[in-house]
């Protein structure tokens, strides 16, 4: 075997939405393809060729991601990961991940993220699960809002076509930064996610918006006529709420849609107030909590300097060998080299979980992903790194 490690051009595009179609069980269709190749940057895109064909493929979107305190910073989010099967377990990716990874490091990213197809795979590449997607299933009779959070009528409307893009792109500028996790979107990528919403999907309708004045929720449903008892399900597309009163105005409206049996959603934070407003909070079931983003911190100083911390402190932290001194508090922090002795020791994979906020260390220490200097230094460390909620994304990449 002679593989090659090299960067995409124009010229390899057929064969790769061949490769990756196969790989992940997916026919492109015309659209489908020209949508994918508007969002790459095929610049950032490694491919492992052994003579003309391509047995691998590695990439990233260049993303900004948000961090605790509202702050944000550039991330290589790595996508369309694939080798293959005459070539599995050789070594290609990690080949292409170290070429990936240089290009993320080239371009100044402090961090890199992905979702990934089976758990086991990557952090040995240094990810660490950050987010994590819970999957609820609503039985729509047995959920109501009890009387006192119900909107008044007229809080939410429905919106649709050119009336809604600007009000849904609007309404995430000013969301994406409070989840730590989430990611930016240009004027550009909402139109984008708003037209292949705007098809139906297998057999769910197109999206429906719902729209307050601090949020917005987005549904397809599968219709189920159940021979006159009609069951639909309703399944949440997105959902963001800027406020409490905008996250009780849009789950009243969801949970008030007729016909509908069940409604599901994999875009519920595992932290989400709804079982406090219902009459009856166990109809709220989580059928699943999986990993959602795995992040690699790239860069510690940038990455650590660019969040806040819930409490004033000053923790040194060794990971790799290199020891860090982190300080800082709700206004800010910064990241610098020492040679102290450190709090906390951690392997590479767990610092994605520090930096996102979501787990608190002393976890991390019961699964041996950190050690504490003593009892204190963890203490102190489960108040400055953990972040009040949990962090979240809704986009796929
Ligand atoms: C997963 C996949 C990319 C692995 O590619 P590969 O070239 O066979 O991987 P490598 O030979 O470079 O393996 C690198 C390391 O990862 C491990 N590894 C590879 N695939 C793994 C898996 N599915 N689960 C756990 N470990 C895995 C290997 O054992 C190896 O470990 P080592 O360094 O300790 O020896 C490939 O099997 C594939 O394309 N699968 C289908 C598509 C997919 O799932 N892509 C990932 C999308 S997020």
């Amino acid at each position: 075997m002679d593989v090659q490690v090299r960067v995409a051009t124009d010229d390899d595009w057929a064969a790769m939405l061949h490769v990756d179609g196969r790989t992940f069980g997916q026919e492109f269709t015309p659209e489908r393809a020209a949508e994918a190749r508007s969002s790459i940057d095929l610049s950032r895109f490694r491919l492992a060729v052994d003579g003309s064909a391509i047995v691998g493929i590695a990439g990233s979107y260049a993303l900004d991601v948000s961090l605790p305190g509202g702050t944000a910073a550039p991330m290589g989010g790595v996508t369309w990961v694939c080798v293959a099967g005459t070539h599995r377990r050789q070594g290609v990716l990690s080949r292409m991940m170290d070429a990936v990874h240089d290009d993320i490091d080239s371009r100044g990213e402090p961090v890199a993220s992905l979702y990934a197809s089976q758990a086991g795979i990557y952090e040995r590449f240094g990810y660490g699960m950050a987010t994590q997607i819970r999957e609820v299933r609503i039985i729509a009779r047995d959920a109501e809002l009890q009387p006192r959070f119900r909107p008044t009528t007229g809080a939410v409307r429905f919106l649709s076509g050119d009336e809604a893009r600007p009000v849904l792109h609007a309404l995430w500028e000013r969301w994406w930064r409070c989840r730590t996790g989430e990611v930016h979107r240009d004027q550009v990528d909402s139109n984008r996610l708003f037209d292949r919403r705007s098809a139906g999907d297998g057999a769910a309708t197109s999206a429906y918006y719902l729209v307050h004045a601090d949020g917005y929720a987005s549904y397809r449903v599968t219709p189920n006529w159940a021979n006159g008892f009609p069951q639909h399900e309703l399944s949440v597309v997105e959902f963001v709420a800027l406020t409490s009163d905008a996250h009780a105005a849009l789950w009243h409206t969801l949970l008030s849609t007729d016909l509908v049996g069940s409604i599901n959603s994999r875009q519920m934070p595992v932290d989400d107030p709804l079982p406090y407003l219902l009459t009856d909070p166990r109809a709220v079931r989580t059928v699943n909590v999986t990993d959602g983003v795995w992040a690699s911190v790239r860069d510690v100083a940038v990455a650590f300097g660019a969040r806040t911390y819930a409490s004033a402190d000053r923790i040194v932290l060794e990971a790799d060998g290199r020891r860090w001194a982190i300080e800082g508090g709700p206004d800010g922090g910064s990241a610098k080299a020492v040679r102290s002795r450190p709090d906390l020791v951690v392997d590479s994979a767990a610092l994605g979980a520090l930096l996102y906020g979501g787990v608190r260390p002393s976890a991390l220490a019961a699964g041996r992903r950190l050690a504490a200097r003593n009892d204190d230094a963890l203490r102190r460390a489960d108040l400055f790194f953990t972040t009040s909620s949990a962090p979240h994304c809704q986009t796929m990449y």
